[in-house]
């Protein structure tokens, strides 16, 4: 079933109507789905089935204390890129053990965080880091596992921001290097090196570039192993694409998962995946009501009270997100709009060009796919509080993040 669905012409979240949502927790407000939460959970941890595996969600989509929690029950273990994901990860009481830190820039008040917690393993991405991580480690007299995120030279087709696994990206170590670094880090006695990771991009629709890193990736544990180093688990990153438009293509999680079987079954090796995206994406919309309608020339405004600065994909990526209204009247002409947020940017769009039926002040609209990168991308730019976050279990809509106030805005000053 699809997260969002219109009964009686009313647009609903698993049997809730987000128009009831907009009223009780305002607009606009991001509201969340369980239900797709944890089907987008389950297609992994299923397909994996008895291979010994672990789904790290790639926390940096979308970090609310009620979604980790939620994937914590259902198993998960939790991707982190910072002190701040970790401390997210600690407040949602999630099994620190279960828990990996990847990232090309952890600081050591960092690393002697995850230290402290005792997290799982961290993803290292150059040879400073791994010095610095076997000296924080040595002075506690403990042992940190460690993978090398590797860089095998794969470029995935994707927004340029979002590729991260060619020769030229700040990420990882260029596999043709990779095994030097392996040598040297023989000598980090504090370092339990056990594992290889890589992460290529995100947002990918044809798993080939995947599994093309994915099989470089095994062919260099096969040369460090025979090399004695005793390599355990491969982490392979995250990157499946979900669907924006109605007719995108989008990747099997499950298909996806039995061609990584395919791959790593009698190894012995545990493998590891890090899905942000398609855990939360199709899981969230953005609720918004239209402020104004405006034409300037000929273009056609549809003005709303979300903004770039609760939705910035639009504006970065130059992303489509489908735009329903939450209300779906009969008999509607259809227009061609611009539709727009009240802060003071051209750039600050949600849709160019969109041909929707038309919307009126006062009407709420739905825009789709915002689970991921959305509300964790928001800011207060202009001073706009950040949005409500509500997420919907059972049939009932709770909120999980208040509207920030103004006088959040000025915490600290
Ligand atoms: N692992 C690592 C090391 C990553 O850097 C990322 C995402 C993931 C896992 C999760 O990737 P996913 O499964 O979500 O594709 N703000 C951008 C996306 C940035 C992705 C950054 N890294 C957007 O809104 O499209």
């Amino acid at each position: 079933m699809k997260p969002l669905e219109y009964l009686d012409r009313s647009l609903m979240c698993d049997g809730v109507a987000l128009a009831d949502v907009a009223a009780m927790a305002g607009t606009p407000c991001y509201v969340y789905s369980a239900k797709t939460l944890r089907e987008n959970y389950r297609a992994y941890a299923d397909a994996f089935g008895d291979t010994p595996h672990r789904v790290y969600y790639a926390m940096k989509a979308n970090g609310n204390l009620s979604i980790l929690r939620l994937l914590a029950k259902e198993g998960a273990g939790f991707d982190i890129v910072s002190g701040g994901e970790l401390f997210r990860v600690l407040k949602a009481g999630c099994d620190p053990s279960k828990v990996v830190f990847s990232g090309v820039g952890k600081t050591s008040a960092e690393i002697d965080q995850a230290l402290e917690a005792g997290i799982f393993a961290f993803n290292c991405e150059s040879e400073p880091e791994l010095a610095l991580i076997d000296s924080l480690t040595h002075r506690r007299g403990v042992k940190a596992r460690v993978a090398i995120r590797v860089n095998p030279n794969v470029q995935a087709s994707t927004h340029a921001y979002i590729s991260t696994g060619g020769k030229a990206h700040k990420f990882g170590i260029d596999i043709d290097e990779a095994e030097g670094v392996y040598e040297r880090a023989r000598a980090h006695k504090s370092l339990l090196i056990e594992g290889v990771s890589c992460h290529i991009g995100s947002q990918i629709f044809d798993p080939t570039s995947l599994l093309k890193a994915v099989d470089r990736v095994l062919e260099f544990i096969d040369k460090l192993r025979g090399r004695g180093f005793d390599i355990r688990h491969a982490d392979l990153g995250g990157g499946l694409g979900v669907g924006y438009k109605p007719d995108d293509e989008v990747p099997v999680i499950s298909e996806f998962v039995a061609a990584l079987r395919a791959r790593t079954t009698g190894r012995g090796l545990e493998v590891m995946v890090e899905p942000g995206r398609s855990i939360v994406g199709n899981a969230g919309v953005l609720v918004t009501r239209v402020l104004y309608r405006k034409r300037t020339g000929t273009k056609e405004f549809v003005i709303t009270d979300a903004a770039m600065t609760d939705l910035i994909r639009p504006a970065l990526y130059d992303a489509h997100h489908e735009i329903l209204p939450v209300r779906a009247a009969e008999g509607l002409p259809t227009i061609c709009a611009d539709v727009v947020g009240p802060v003071c940017e051209s750039g600050d769009f949600l849709a160019h060009d969109r041909t929707m039926p038309e919307a009126f002040p006062g009407d709420l609209l739905a825009v789709c796919t915002a689970g991921a990168y959305g509300f964790v991308q928001s800011s207060t730019y202009n001073a706009r509080p950040r949005a409500a976050e509500v997420l919907v279990d059972e049939g009932v809509a709770r909120i999980v993040r208040q509207r920030e106030t103004y006088e959040d805005l000025i915490r600290g000053e």
